[in-house]
């Protein structure tokens, strides 16, 4: 299935719908809202945006102590171009006075559009066929398309509009949402040029500047049109025809951080936008999303549902991530205003192992965005205090730090580890040294670093006090076991890259060592620091413990807590709930599943087994991982639970904020659960290996890997099916056994699954 449909008109489902039916390129975010708007008490957030462009917000405190961060960033609502009104002989078309029928939506994942179609009876009883069908473009990333079509045996006239008022959503109640802040962009200046529309909006603080501009095209002979300012800030655009209309909107956005005149800039991107038709557009669509698909598709035999979901879940993904090298992928991706556009650690942990199966391209820009960002990531390591390093900030959108809460915020270091990961990751899949030289080694020796600086030896064990790890209800500990392990991590690799590139390229390297003030020294005391880290580990539990006051705690009284009082941070002191063992998302346990060579399988499922217990998921990052880490525990009902979990959580609204925007981490997690946690797949600097099982009414699925070069298709039905379709003969390992993939594998499928089905 390549669709995501709706076919009944529900106003409790059009917020969410917002979310779901986004358009977008990675650049440009448009929400699936209607063209004609809603009915006037119909909540709506009416959202276009710019990956990255955003405001500064002061940040008050009541009791601000030292290196608290003054300002935020936040990305804006910009100028609305979605608006259309129609009318049929005079009488204005909604969908809410109950003349509409046959109504019908749809997302094409391989086409790249989406589509809005109705019929409607006006009070004269005659009836007319209306269809919207929209596309952001994947190969002008400023481009917004709306093309219209009515079919009417009368007058139609249709009255199109761009719109600088616009606002941001916030909610005072929400520490997802933006809080304060709703106008933050004025309007500059607007004009009429020939055909075109143009409008520019501007920020006070950042300093930049958007321009929406909007022309139209229609095969009508004759249309009457005519254009005009209803306000300054409120462009019209009318047509008038008898019978029939066929018109396209053309909407280019441009701004100052990736135009130098955007205004200029962008009038001669629509007069080339406006040289081709809807059509011309919909045909590049598909050819680019034919590539696409041809590497990324994830097939599921045997059920239809599932396989919907993770396409959609995909597209969405190719939606949302930034492919410019400068910006990233937000919380929310560009499909709402959640977490105000602010990129975190989901990129490094969720979303970079997702991609790098099949897009190395697309990763490689997510990885050099954070290398671009090095140098405000080493000032604000000087602010904490640190003589060396980087501190990467927890969340961001051009680099500094925009957590206000440091608990929660500044001081999960990890992030430090995560990006340090993905890098190593990236060298993994690719063993590209020039890569190394120019981007990673500079990361992953300043992250690794900082763990010197933040670290100390006591009773000759390396010591991390004072951060929070992934489990953001349990703040400011020593020894967080996830953060230990990707710092020993981090420092490991750190020396392997030292010693490669002095083998390999040794002025490469003194290069990178001169320019950070790096000494063998601190090599030295990396590998005394990585080789004695302190790992907590409770000897009677046989678990890792989250941290070493962790398994000290009062366990959460789960029995006594109503359901409405999840998630917890909503409902409860965050003192009363880190005085807890309760977590909101797998810390530990994602510990195990990122760096599994580091602990035992009966460590990893002890540990399992207890954490599950105490987690409540409130975290949409939750879900995947215990599912991928059920798999590897032989837990195959609960695994598959986990992955529907995943693939209701914004269909169904699980975690009831889809409104402000899909989430994006969970989409990776759907695409991880399926390879790393089903397929069983793993990349370790070995080589890659797979220990698939297959969910019992799943005929089969199927997924691609692009390792060093090679392109590999596994295929598990009756059994496991490798394909090189790329590349030279390659080592890998099936169910810990190696075998040498030349062309084709076929390997039984381990048959030790006693798994019940729910869909
Ligand atoms: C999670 C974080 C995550 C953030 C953005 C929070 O609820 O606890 O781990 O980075 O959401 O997705």
């Amino acid at each position: 299935m390549w669709t995501y449909r709706d076919n009944e008109l529900t106003p409790e489902q059009l917020l969410l719908n917002e979310s779901l039916f986004t358009l977008a390129n990675g650049y440009l975010g448009v929400r699936g809202c209607f063209e004609e708007g809603y009915k006037d008490n119909y909540e709506s957030i009416r959202g276009t945006y710019i990956n990255g462009f955003y405001e500064i917000v002061d940040v008050p405190y009541g009791e601000k102590l030292y290196g608290f961060p003054e300002i935020q960033e936040k990305q804006l609502n910009i100028i609305d171009g979605q608006t259309m009104k129609i009318f049929l002989d005079g009488e204005e078309v909604s969908l809410f006075n109950n003349k509409h029928y046959e109504y019908d939506r749809k997302l094409y994942f391989d086409q790249g559009f989406s589509e809005r179609s109705f019929k409607y009876k006006t009070e004269a009883g005659k009836i007319a066929r209306i269809t919207f069908r929209r596309i952001v473009s994947f190969q002008i990333k400023e481009l917004l398309l709306i093309n219209l079509k009515i079919e009417y045996d009368g007058e139609i006239s249709v009255d199109s509009y761009i719109d600088g008022r616009v606002e941001n959503y916030t909610n005072a109640f929400d520490p997802r949402v933006g809080q304060r802040h709703s106008k933050l962009l004025d309007f500059e200046s607007s004009f009429i040029v020939d055909d075109k529309m143009l409008m520019s909006s501007q920020t006070q603080k950042s300093n930049l500047k958007v321009s929406c501009i909007a022309t139209h095209k229609y095969y009508q002979e004759k249309g009457v049109t005519n254009i005009s300012k209803v306000d300054e800030n409120l462009i019209k655009y009318s047509i008038k025809v008898d019978n029939s209309l066929d018109i396209t909107k053309y909407v280019v956005y441009t701004n100052t951080i990736h135009h130098n005149e955007p205004e200029k800039e962008g009038i001669q991107l629509i007069e080339r936008a406006k040289t081709k038709d809807f059509n011309d557009y919909a045909d590049e669509q598909r050819e680019y999303l034919d590539k696409f698909w041809s590497k990324s598709d994830i097939e599921i035999y045997g059920n239809e549902i599932v396989q919907q979901r993770i396409r959609f879940s995909i597209f969405h993904f190719l939606q949302s991530v930034g492919k410019d090298g400068v910006t990233n992928i937000s919380a929310k991706g560009l499909t709402g205003e959640g977490y105000e556009g602010h990129y975190f650690w989901d990129t490094e942990i969720y979303v970079l192992p997702a991609l790098q199966l099949t897009q190395p391209g697309i990763a490689r820009q997510l990885l050099k965005s954070r290398y671009r960002i090095l140098d405000k990531a080493r000032k604000r390591a000087r602010v904490l205090g640190h003589k060396r390093g980087v501190k990467f900030p927890w969340r961001t959108i051009t680099g500094i730090e925009c957590s206000t809460y440091f608990p929660a915020g500044t001081a999960q270091y990890h992030i430090n580890g995560d990006v340090a990961y993905s890098f190593i990751q990236d060298f993994l899949y690719r063993q590209d040294i020039d890569f190394m030289c120019k981007y990673g080694a500079e990361v992953i020796f300043e992250t690794a670093r900082l763990w010197l600086d933040i670290g100390h030896f006591h009773e000759d064990k390396f010591r991390i006090h004072t951060v929070t790890g992934p489990d953001e209800y349990t703040c400011l500990v020593n020894n967080n076991y996830y953060t230990n392990l990707l710092a020993l991590y981090n420092m490991e690799w750190a020396v392997r890259i030292y010693e490669i590139l002095k083998n390999r390229r040794l002025n490469e390297l003194k290069n990178v060592m001169r320019k950070v003030g790096m000494n063998e020294k601190e090599i030295e005391d990396m590998k005394e620091a990585y080789s004695k880290m302190h790992l907590p580990y409770d000897k009677d539990l046989k678990i890792n413990a989250q941290d070493d006051s962790f398994l000290m705690k009062k366990i959460w009284d789960f029995k006594n807590t109503p359901d409405d009082n999840y998630p917890l941070l909503l409902n409860y002191h965050p003192l009363t709930i880190y005085r807890h063992q309760v977590t909101k998302q797998p810390d530990t346990v994602l510990g195990h599943f990122l760096l599994e060579e580091y602990s035992t399988n009966d460590v990893i499922k002890n540990s399992y087994d207890y954490y599950e217990k105490i987690t409540t998921h409130d975290s949409s990052l939750s879900a995947c991982i215990h599912g991928i880490m059920a798999s590897k525990c032989k837990y195959y009902q609960k695994a598959y639970n986990y992955f529907l979990d995943s693939l209701r959580l914004d269909f169904d609204n699980t975690h009831g904020n889809t409104k402000d925007g899909i989430h994006i981490a969970n989409l990776a997690g759907i695409i991880l659960s399926v390879t790393f946690g089903f397929g069983g797949y793993r990349i370790k600097k070995e080589g890659i290996s797979f220990n698939p099982w297959k969910p019992l009414t799943w005929d089969g699925y199927k997924f691609n890997v692009i390792y060093r070069g090679r392109t590999i298709q596994v295929k598990i039905k009756e059994d496991v099916k490798f394909q090189l379709l790329q590349g030279d003969k390659i080592k890998i390992k099936v169910y810990d056994k190696d075998y040498l993939l030349k062309e084709n594998l076929n390997i039984p499928l381990k048959k030790n699954m006693s798994q019940r089905e729910i869909i």
